[in-house]
């Protein structure tokens, strides 16, 4: 049975052109930069949640990553991103997911990328079991990226209400298991010239979390 939230996005994906979307950026620059920061290779296995349309998953090919996996909510958003890459598509996992249902492969993945999807999870139900499937999908030593709005950001996201963060509420979702490396307030201008303050916040896995693992 179809959601109202899987809904709300195939509906956004099949009605507005990727490019015409506030959270479109066709240089994700910020994400680039924080996966380069964590030094691992291209060969290491990556997942961008909530991916839908975004460029990210064309960029990292263009870099020669080897492992990436896109899932998204919204089949409709892959879709998109899946007819610009044509023949590459076949280069990438794609899994069309509500990521709050999602059990990963445990250990799958040494990057967890999210830009612009936490902050939808308003719900404490629905954080917790998102950073259940996190913790289970990253293995230990590797790195979590997570980019929602800022406190000073928009209070809502495609219609939706989105629940702000700092580096500390970040921190406090995923618990002591995660090191904090880096954080970057980051100003996002969207297509219709709006600006948007989003956290970059780059966390590593520790052995820690691993011993706490039933
Ligand atoms: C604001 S868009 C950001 C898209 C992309 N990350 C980017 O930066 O361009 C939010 C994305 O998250 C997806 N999404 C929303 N809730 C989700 C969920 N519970 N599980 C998986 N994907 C979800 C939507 O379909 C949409 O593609």
């Amino acid at each position: 049975m179809t959601s109202p939230r899987r809904s709300h996005w195939d509906d956004v994906y099949t009605t507005k052109p990727a490019d015409t979307v506030s959270w479109f950026q066709d240089d994700p620059t910020p994400s680039l930069d924080m996966i380069a920061q964590t030094g691992l290779s291209t060969d290491d296995p990556i997942v961008d949640i909530g991916g839908g349309a975004s460029v990210l998953i064309d960029r990292l090919l263009d870099r020669g990553h080897s492992a990436v996996t896109v899932l998204d909510i919204a089949d409709a958003g892959l879709a998109v991103a899946r007819k610009r890459l044509g023949e590459r598509a076949a280069l990438v996992s794609w899994i069309a997911q509500d990521v709050t249902a999602w059990q990963p492969p445990k250990d799958a993945f040494s990057i967890w990328h999210d830009r612009a999807v936490f902050h939808f999870l308003v719900e404490e139900a629905d954080r917790v079991a998102y950073v259940r499937a996190l913790d289970r999908g990253v293995s230990v030593g590797g790195y979590v990226i997570l980019a929602p709005f800022a406190l000073s950001g928009p209070e809502r996201c495609s219609g939706l209400p989105v629940r702000r963060y700092s580096a500390d509420m970040l921190q406090a979702e995923l618990g002591p298991a995660y090191h904090l490396i880096d954080q970057q307030v980051q100003t996002h201008v969207t297509p219709t010239g709006n600006h948007q303050n989003f956290i970059w916040c780059l966390f590593r896995k520790t052995p820690t979390s691993a011993a706490a693992e039933p």
